[in-house]
């Protein structure tokens, strides 16, 4: 019987998250949007993760103008976004009035397929956003975040993955955001999961490690119905197996995808001429596209590697990277195992910085890392011990509830909060979650609709119009 496999392109999100920090632009995507649109893809993946973040902070890019434009050419393709559950698209969480609006407003604009995550795997932190996508008509897909451990079994997933499909949600994905996962492990979770549930399931993974095309290969024979890839130009590497390559492999069998290889190199050709275009300029460094088997040993994703890197560089301790690899696995232990993805890789990444750079473990710990140890993210997949936890915040209480039950309603403060600045009703969400970096933005957008060139200028030292 012929299975059609689907193909969620990720060129638009995450291949350039991964692979150039975030930087690609609305003007250099949208030469080639009518064309994408024409191929026939299961989804487009081209907003939420760290997108929003960069448009504001980087690219002086208003997120919500460019999740319109994208919807305006792509209108036949299915737009999907990634989304961290209780924290959005920032770092902490939100109260939950705060995640209706956000998704929405995210629907509203454009938003067909919502990916939600938990990095702990705690599904009272997607319930709401599940909910909410439910409510205004979205797929809602929630991606399991995948690791290695001694809990992180089959069992585990398919357990979590039941849970899922009771909540409501639509499909699943197996997020294997540090490439850890190998082609027969995939095939024995995948099958594990089409036995256990009637929803589809998604694959995806990076190429980190060498293995993604494989990976995908034998997903695919155990009966994902979708892939996540990326065009060849922004493929491998830290980011995922190429477009191309995938559908040249399934051409002619009962897993074809359909698209069309004389178009999808044509796309390509466009990519190469950004892809050049980053290798000039520096953005894209080579040593991304490298194979790195670091990732199996060491077990952190990609982006966690170079900021650690980036931390002891700061301290001018870049000898010391090996023993914090070392103690990477020895803190996320301790903190109950947590899959290592935003925001728990910041956390434990910089709390192993500390334990080697101080000398002693735990001598100073992060406001973040006693966060968690509280359970103010949720529950980890493996208890904390009680004596630990002691020793990290003391007499403090630990939260044993949906973190989001401790939060008050809060849009109407953020609304007071940046009421001089709202030109659109979004604007509150990009303050909400990014305040004063969504502030400089509104300034500069203020500043460019009176004339005043702020594009480049400091915001900071610019005058407020009136
Ligand atoms: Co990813």
């Amino acid at each position: 019987m012929a299975k059609k496999v689907g193909i969620t392109e990720t060129v638009l999100r995450d291949a350039h998250q991964s692979l150039i920090a975030t930087r690609m632009t609305m003007d250099e995507m949208l030469p080639i949007l009518d064309k994408m649109d024409k191929v026939g893809y299961h989804s487009v993946e081209c907003w939420g993760g760290a997108t929003f973040d960069s448009c504001l902070r980087f690219l002086n890019e208003d997120p919500w103008e460019r999740l319109r434009i994208l919807k305006d050419h792509f209108k036949n393709t299915k737009l999907q976004m990634l989304f961290r559950g209780q924290n959005m698209l920032g770092y902490r969480h939100y109260a939950d009035d705060v995640l209706e609006y956000f998704v929405q407003k995210s629907v509203a604009n454009g938003i067909d397929i919502i990916r939600i995550f938990d990095a702990l795997n705690d599904k009272r932190n997607l319930q709401t956003a599940v909910k909410a996508s439910i409510k205004e008509g979205a797929h809602v897909q929630v991606a399991m975040s995948f690791t290695l451990g001694d809990v992180f079994t089959d069992e585990y997933y398919v357990n979590y993955a039941k849970e899922l499909q009771e909540m409501g949600v639509q499909s699943i994905c197996i997020k294997d955001m540090a490439a850890l996962i190998t082609p027969y492990r995939t095939e024995k979770l995948v099958s594990a999961l089409k036995k256990a549930v009637d929803i589809p399931i998604q694959l995806h993974t990076h190429y980190t490690s060498g293995l993604a095309s494989m990976c995908l290969l034998k997903g695919i024979e155990a009966g994902v119905d979708v892939v996540d890839t990326a065009m060849s130009p922004l493929a491998l590497g830290t980011s995922h197996a190429p477009t191309e390559s995938i559908v040249a492999a399934l051409q002619g069998t009962e897993y074809d995808t359909g698209l069309d290889l004389v178009l999808l190199n044509e796309i390509r050709d466009y990519f190469m001429t950004l892809r050049k275009k980053y290798i000039d300029s520096g953005l894209l460094d080579p040593k991304m596209l490298a194979t790195d088997a670091n990732a199996l040993i060491y077990q952190v994703p990609g982006g966690m590697l170079s900021n650690l890197l980036s931390q002891l560089k700061q301290a001018g301790k870049e000898d010391l990277l090996t023993e914090v690899l070392q103690e990477v696995p020895r803190v996320r232990h301790d903190a109950g195992e947590p899959p290592l993805v935003t925001p728990s890789s910041q956390i434990v990444g910089t709390q192993a910085v500390f334990n080697v750079l101080t000398g002693e473990r735990y001598k100073t710990v992060t406001k973040e890392f006693k966060g968690v140890v509280r359970g103010e993210y949720g529950k980890t997949p493996v208890p904390i011990d009680p004596e630990f936890r002691k020793k990290i915040i003391g007499d403090a209480e630990p939260i044993d509830c949906r973190p989001a039950d401790l939060l008050e309603p809060e849009l109407d403060k953020l609304r007071e909060e940046c009421a001089e600045w709202i030109e659109q009703e979004e604007d509150v969400l990009s303050y909400a979650q990014f305040g004063q970096v969504a502030v400089k933005f509104f300034e500069k957008r203020r500043n460019a609709k009176y004339g005043i060139d702020g594009k480049h200028g400091d915001a900071e030292t610019q005058v407020h119009p009136v």
